[in-house]
């Protein structure tokens, strides 16, 4: 049976690091770092996300202002209200949850955040920046992964990766950083062929396909680490994620739960970020 990675005790300690850093922040400079939340519509997952970012905000002393659209809202309305945190000086990082309405151009949208707020790193400068090695945030779920590789002492380094998935948020960013620490990477996605011969050759498999148990026990080598992104909502009202874990798991060395696995990573990058966004706000004023 493989070991449960516990992505809520790992966060858990992170965050008490993070908590400490915003209290001397407060103390030696005055600054209580700040998190701007963008929702537009009415989307019940983008509310799930977005409560446990505000609440986490709060858990570690980090000011968290919300902000909800309806979904009627123009693109202009939204991109008006970016430039307005742009130049807030409360506002260290702005999050504008993903997907919007059709009518509103993500891409517009992330080009319009200051890539010095941009605490997601999605902005086109900070995506050039992490490809060469050259960056001040990272992309808070590839980036919460690799945290959890570190603490429960995973090797990485020369070590055979397949990521399934090639999103922006998560897939791509993650091929990158698991190349940076010098795993053999294979992105595989929906028109791979043959993904399950390729996924039995990983030591190291993450999966950000967003499809329910997806990854099958025939598709695991014995003793691969396996590490589920996806967070998939069944008909009976229970949360599954992108691998069928009671299968998997008898064939894993170590696997990470859907939820208490990657989700809290997510925010506890976000947060990592957003105090980052602050500090260096702070130097290029002094
Ligand atoms: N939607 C799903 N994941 C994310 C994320 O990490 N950031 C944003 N902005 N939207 C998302």
């Amino acid at each position: 049976m493989a070991e449960i990675i516990n992505g809520k005790i790992v966060s858990e300690k992170i965050r008490a690091d993070i908590r400490c850093e915003v209290q001397k922040l407060k103390a030696t400079a005055g600054i209580i770092p700040g998190l701007a939340v963008i929702v537009v519509g009415g989307d019940p997952a983008s509310a799930v996300y977005v409560r446990n970012k505000h609440k986490a905000c709060l858990d570690v002393g980090i000011e968290s202002y919300q902000i909800q659209y309806p979904d009627g809202i123009s693109e202009e309305e939204l991109l008006r209200k970016i430039d307005e945190l742009n130049l807030d000086d409360r506002v260290n990082g702005i999050l504008v949850q993903l997907p919007l309405p059709d009518n509103i151009s993500e891409k517009r949208v992330i080009e319009r955040i200051s890539p010095e707020k941009d605490v997601d790193a999605f902005h086109p400068i900070n995506v050039g920046r992490i490809t060469v090695g050259n960056y001040d945030f990272l992309p808070c779920t590839p980036a919460g992964i690799i945290s959890l590789l570190d603490y429960y002492g995973i090797e990485i380094c020369g070590k055979r990766c397949v990521v399934i998935g090639r999103s922006n948020i998560v897939g791509k960013p993650m091929a990158l950083l698991m190349t940076e620490r010098n795993a053999t990477v294979t992105l595989c996605h929906s028109r791979t062929l043959n993904l399950d011969a390729i996924c039995r050759e990983a030591d190291i498999i993450i999966v950000a396909i967003g499809k329910a148990e997806f990854l099958r026990a025939d598709m695991v080598k014995d003793g691969a680490v396996v590490i589920d992104v996806g967070i998939n909502r069944m008909e009976n009202g229970k949360l599954v994620g992108d691998v069928a874990f009671d299968e998997v798991s008898a064939k894993a060395s170590m696997i990470t739960p859907v939820p208490g696995g990657v989700g809290p990573m997510t925010i506890t990058t976000l947060l990592k970020n957003t105090l980052l966004a602050a500090k260096l706000h702070i130097m290029g004023h002094i």
